[in-house]
């Protein structure tokens, strides 16, 4: 028997409503299993917690956290408590504190119907981009000198060591040659003198190691053009924090938009707990309405489970969210349908249990 422990921050708006759907999917599998079992322990952190307590998590909660098996995360962020202070004090908090430095977002058409775009099949866009977690334009440190004078002057500095640019590329290249994919590195050398011609080096430089993986670089923006106009030319992805940040949007945005899009904060080397999530945030607009589309975070179950080395099991969640989407009945209203984010948790529980049947 295999036991994993689940620290859940469902967090703010639509957080804890796809978070309920993902857990009741682990509960499924445990009852179908009985190799596996999950505990989980729930965190009440987010802005309203903020709003009551001045903070937005424990002072030792990073602590609280650190031996659990994985994170599971539902989103962060609501009106009434700054942006920049509700991330960075819980979300970018513990990406950073756990050097969960990479950032796996799969992007990945499910069916023709759910993209904009003219013409394209599953096979037409299926990528893997590996974002750069932990440094980059996200570093925190900068400066806002003389604020409010006419010489006011603010400052956001970009970090990019070298341990932690080869990290990531490195990372990527091996996913490329286990997937026997091409690698593309997005920046923007021409502009970014410091940052990007340094990580183009670095780029080129650990590739010495990988002759057999073919490579392209591109500039930000026009790989962002590309991902709209010929998304077919990106298999394995590696770009930095902020780039990763927005060509993943992009790549939902041309796979069904941000209810089915999932990332994953991983260490690698396991000396801390990684985190699952989905990549929307708390959606204000459409939160405790109840039709919040729960299939990212129930992909992130999916990684969750690779992740844990259940493969098998990531790859049945998976297959089971294919095989959910085809039919409109089980679709919630940002993708054209009329279900509730409990009905498609419910229907994912029940179809789950069939392609378990089937597959054994
Ligand atoms: P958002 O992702 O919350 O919403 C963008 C749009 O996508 C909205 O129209 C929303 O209704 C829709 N959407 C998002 N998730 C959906 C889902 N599961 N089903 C159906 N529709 C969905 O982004 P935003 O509005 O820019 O940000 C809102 C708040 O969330 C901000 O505080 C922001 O900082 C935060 N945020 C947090 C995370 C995170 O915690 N990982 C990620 C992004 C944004
Ligand atoms: C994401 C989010 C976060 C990020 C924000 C909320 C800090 O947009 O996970 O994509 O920029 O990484
Ligand atoms: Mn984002």
């Amino acid at each position: 028997m295999k036991h994993f422990t689940i620290a859940l921050v469902p967090g703010d708006g639509i957080g804890p409503e796809v978070i309920a759907e993902g857990v009741k999917v682990l509960k499924t599998i445990e009852e179908l299993d009985s190799e596996l079992s999950f505990s989980f322990t729930e965190f009440p952190w987010g802005c309203e917690y903020y709003l009551n307590q001045g903070k937005m998590m424990d002072d030792d909660g990073i602590n609280q956290l650190r031996h659990f098996d994985a994170i599971y995360l539902g989103a962060v962020g609501y009106p009434g408590v700054p942006d920049h202070i509700s991330l960075r004090d819980l979300l970018l908090r513990i990406r950073k504190s756990f050097d969960q430095y990479v950032n796996l977002r799969p992007v990945l058409l499910l069916h023709p119907s759910f993209t904009p775009l003219k013409d394209k099949a599953e096979k037409d866009i299926d990528m893997l981009v590996i974002r750069e977690n932990s440094e980059g334009e996200y570093a925190g440190t900068g400066d806002w000198l003389y604020k409010g004078k006419p010489e006011e002057v603010v400052l956001q500095t970009g970090v990019f060591s070298r341990k932690g640019t080869e990290r990531i590329i490195r990372y990527a290249y091996e996913e490329a040659r286990r997937l026997n994919k091409t690698l593309t590195s997005i920046s923007k050398g021409n502009a970014l003198n410091y940052s990007m011609v340094f990580w183009d080096e670095v780029f080129e430089e650990v590739g010495k190691e990988y002759p057999d993986v073919t490579t392209y670089s591109y500039l930000v923006d026009a790989a962002s053009l590309y991902f709209v106009s010929d998304p077919e030319r990106f298999e394995v992805v590696v770009t930095s924090n902020l780039f990763g940040d927005i060509v993943t949007d992009i790549g939902a945005g041309i796979t069904g938009g941000l209810g089915l899009a999932t990332g994953a904060n991983i260490n690698p080397e396991k000396d801390y707990p990684s985190m699952f999530e989905p990549v929307h945030g708390s959606a204000p607009d459409i939160a405790g309405k109840g039709v919040a589309n729960p299939i990212a975070a129930i992909w992130s179950v999916s990684q969750m489970l690779d992740f844990f080395g259940e493969e098998t099991w990531g790859k049945v969640v998976l297959d089971t969210i294919k095989g959910l989407t085809v039919e409109t009945e089980n679709l919630t209203p940002d993708l054209g349908g009329k279900a509730t984010t409990n009905e498609v948790g419910d229907r994912f529980a029940e179809k789950l249990k069939e392609k378990w049947v089937e597959k054994r």
